[in-house]
């Protein structure tokens, strides 16, 4: 076969082409090195430290068989890893070094094609952010939700059940050695949270960009099913590299559009919003927030899952899985963009039977009219906030109320419950210094809790904003992705306590009662700026030198854009 990428290392007689062959000969057979062979990398964050991937190298192994079976020879390259719920200060910190890390190494090593290995929150986005970088043809294998955990005979939803109980016992609803016993039944099984969270966002994200074998996304980690889809990828990643089919066919601005409409359709999570933006960046796309607002617009929200809704990952499996749900509204799809296979995802949005529709809800009656996330503008967030109605409270998604400003994590935890804080029902909750820069690593804070004197009165939601992402699991009135940040400038940093703050969801508008001149004047006073610490060595300072707003991805501004997947000089 002529044009493989590998050749570059492996072709010839010389000197050079002799070490390259020679060292990574190890067993395989003579003919694996011979520049007929697709050379694939299993891009794979199995680690133990991420243990919603902790299941991968088995996954790999299935992938490795359908590799070898359709001609190819099959490398695991195990790749930075990052677990949501044990990385600090925040994953988001680590998703770029990991998407630069990650592309690095696929132009260093000589391969021909690609498959990502993915499922906490982060991983896919980095993925695909490096695949796209390199543009080899390239194929994820979402790693699936987990199992269904229950405790007192009730089903549990991993991040989603942890707000709601911890909330609970602040409420005096519940003890705390209640909430504790319900820790062991969390996680039933390998497989990344069960919600609608980032991680089970980020797999339809992926099916829908056309980067999966469609059908793949939401098949749960433990089920047999995982690993025979993952052996078909092993074989079709042949035939990409074959047919040249590069991510950059495959993940054009109208599959974007799709994945919007999709995650609207699902009830998927806000994080998707700064993935895509760095996916779409990485490839030269034009994707801006609008384009969220408008192509999510009167989407409905086509499945009952948590945290929008009430069933879980395995529910939607079981009732005929992403694609039953993605066929509902299937007049709204792209029909150009195609998928790893060839075809465009359209032609699998049809006869997809749906087997429970208390999960899967029939197109006529969904379980919400407009479920896309909408896009904020106006003196508080010039460059735009989102917020995801659907997880929202109907009555607060137009408010007028008082601000009550933190200005850091550690200030609000300091006097949130205090029995003095000057704060009612309806009072807008402001948390700035949780951006991009400003944290640094913008982390999933921003649905901060309530104040334990209002829930001790009942009050269950309020409006709240930052600068700052929230968990996919997470839920309630909660506007993020304040742009520009605090840290960076943004009205968001000159908002003080009692200032008036309009929220209007339908127009689309997010402001606070303040002249053009009082805000000059507020932004002159360095008493007013956020608490802000530089990092001055190692990523953080590279991160914070360089990463832009959430508007635009919250990627580093020198790798936004493609470097291909040149070959570079021999080391020898
Ligand atoms: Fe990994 Fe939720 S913590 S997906």
């Amino acid at each position: 076969m002529g044009g493989l990428r590998s050749t570059e290392w492996y072709d010839g007689q010389d000197r050079n082409s002799y070490i390259h062959r020679a060292w990574m000969r190890r067993g395989t057979p003579d003919d694996s090195l011979d520049g007929t062979k697709p050379q694939i990398a299993i891009a794979n964050t199995a680690s133990d430290l991420t243990p919603c991937n902790m299941h991968l190298d088995e996954v790999a192994e299935s992938v490795k068989q359908g590799i070898w079976e359709a001609g190819g020879v099959p490398y695991n390259l195990p790749v930075v890893s990052l677990g949501e719920t044990v990385v600090k200060p925040t994953a988001m910190l680590w998703r770029n070094m990991a998407a630069m890390a990650m592309e690095e190494m696929f132009r260093a090593n000589p391969v021909d094609g690609l498959v990502l290995l993915g499922g906490c929150d982060k991983t896919i986005p980095a993925l695909l952010m490096a695949a796209a970088s390199v543009n080899i043809p390239a194929i994820v294998v979402p790693g699936g939700p987990m199992l269904t955990g229950h405790f007192r005979g009730e089903a549990l939803g991993c991040g989603t059940d942890v707000w709601r109980l911890s909330e609970e016992v602040r409420g005096g609803r519940i003890t705390n050695g209640e909430f504790l016993k319900s820790e062991a039944s969390m996680i039933r099984s390998k497989g990344h949270c069960n919600t609608m969270g980032t991680a089970s966002t980020m797999a339809v994200v992926a099916e829908a960009l056309g980067m999966t074998i469609p059908g793949f996304a939401g098949t749960p980690a433990p089920d047999s099913r995982l690993l025979s889809m993952s052996h078909e990828t092993g074989r079709l990643i042949i035939e990409l590299v074959k047919a040249n089919r590069r991510p950059s066919d495959i993940m054009t601005k109208e599959s974007f559009l799709n994945a919007i409409i999709a995650v609207a359709a699902t009830g998927g999570s806000t994080n998707s919003v700064v993935h895509m933006l760095a996916i779409a960046g990485r490839l030269g796309i034009d994707l801006t927030l609008e384009d969220f607002d408008d192509a999510g617009r009167d989407v409905p929200l086509m499945v009952n899952l948590q945290p929008s809704g009430e069933f879980l990952m395995d529910d939607l499996y079981r009732a005929g899985g992403v694609l039953a749900a993605l066929s509902q509204v299937k007049e709204l799809f792209h029909a150009e963009p195609i998928t790893v296979t060839g075809k465009p995802l359209v032609d699998y949005l049809t006869g997809q039977p749906v087997y429970d529709e208390t999960v899967i809800f029939p197109r006529e009656v969904p379980l919400m009219a407009d479920a896309g996330i909408a896009v904020l503008r106006g003196n508080l967030a010039p460059r735009g906030a989102i917020i995801k109605p659907a997880a929202a409270t109907a009555e607060l998604l137009q408010h007028v109320g008082p601000a009550v400003v933190f200005d850091s994590i550690e200030d609000m935890r300091a006097r949130l419950d205090d029995p003095d804080l000057d704060v009612t029902a309806d009072s807008v909750l402001v948390l700035r210094g949780c951006g991009p820069r400003g944290y640094p690593g913008m982390p999933e804070v921003g649905n901060m809790p309530l104040p334990r004197k209002l829930l001790e009165q009942g009050v269950r939601d309020m409006v709240r904003i930052s600068d700052a992402r929230m968990s996919g699991t997470a839920y309630g009135t909660v506007i993020l992705h304040v742009a520009p940040e605090a840290a960076a400038g943004g009205p968001l940093a000159f908002v003080r306590t009692g200032d008036i703050i309009r929220l209007d969801v339908e127009g689309r508008s997010l402001s606070f009662d303040v002249t053009d001149e009082e805000l000059q004047e507020r932004s002159q006073s360095a008493a007013s700026e956020a608490a802000y610490a530089a990092p001055t060595r190692g990523w953080e300072k590279l991160y914070v030198d360089h990463v832009m707003q959430a508007d635009t991805g919250a990627d580093l501004d020198f790798l936004v854009g493609s470097s291909g997947d040149r070959v570079s000089r021999e080391s020898h």
